[in-house]
């Protein structure tokens, strides 16, 4: 796969949509900084060179279905970053948390191609360095974990090489299996699983994920599968 650094950049999935829009083939594209990274539920997501940010660009046909997608993004990176399986734990749908604070997210988007094709984004935001002592700690809800607790010489270009080929090769896999082969290894790092939740406005109790990715969500009125899209899920306690 087509490998591309920039120094800065708007966001690297802009970046990613505009190549595949142009009729480009697969790429994963990174930069030292982003002046407007973008995280879900149109949030915004700040980095620079304490973080490595990076997309992943590739065409799937128009009838895969995605809804599994993240989940299966974040458990091969946390396969990746932690074979152990100790350490990074994952919340449904695109966050990966490091000792009970946020390590990163996953921001997928895409684009509508001729041919019955859909061009694919996978953005991944991960911290490489502990937030400054003077960092506004208020403006990161879910806390902030960095990799270089796991790794003390982390860099940026040492992970990507580490990821590249993990992700590639998911992608394959996905495009033929879909989610299902994944929903074991997510079940291992559930960092919701049977905890009091609030998807949306819903509250309930976090029962995994189905087959195709779905949060299985215990109410009052069974057992609700919620898709992921716009939806994220807030736990009731704290960690
Ligand atoms: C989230 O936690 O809400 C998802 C964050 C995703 C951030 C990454 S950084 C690389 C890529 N480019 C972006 O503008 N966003 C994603």
């Amino acid at each position: 796969m087509e490998r591309r650094h920039l120094a800065e950049c708007g966001s690297t999935n802009t970046e990613a949509l505009a190549h595949l829009r142009d009729g480009g083939g697969p790429l994963i594209i990174s930069a030292s900084r982003q002046t407007a990274g973008r995280g879900r539920l149109g949030r915004a997501w700040q980095s620079d060179d304490a973080a490595l940010t990076f997309s992943v660009a590739r065409s799937f046909p128009t009838e895969l279905d995605l809804a599994g997608l993240s989940l299966a993004v974040g458990c091969t990176v946390a396969d990746v970053l932690d074979p152990g399986g100790g350490r990074i734990r994952l919340k449904w749908p695109n966050d990966l948390f490091l000792d009970g604070a946020k390590l990163g997210g996953i921001l997928i988007e895409t684009v509508p191609l001729a041919g019955e094709r859909r061009g694919v984004v996978i953005g991944i935001g991960l911290n490489l360095q502990p937030l400054p002592a003077d960092a506004d700690r208020a403006a990161f809800a879910s806390g902030h974990a960095a990799l270089q607790t796991l790794d003390p010489t982390v860099t940026a270009v040492a992970t990507l090489d580490r990821l590249a080929p993990a992700l590639q090769a998911l992608l394959a896999d996905f495009a033929s299996l879909g989610f299902a082969p994944w929903q074991p290894a997510f079940a291992r790092r559930d960092l919701a699983v049977d905890q009091r939740v609030r998807v949306g406005e819903q509250p309930g109790i976090a029962r995994g994920v189905s087959e195709r990715g779905e949060l299985l969500l215990e109410t009052a009125t069974g057992l609700l599968p919620m898709s992921g899209g716009e939806l994220s899920l807030r736990l009731e306690t704290r960690l």
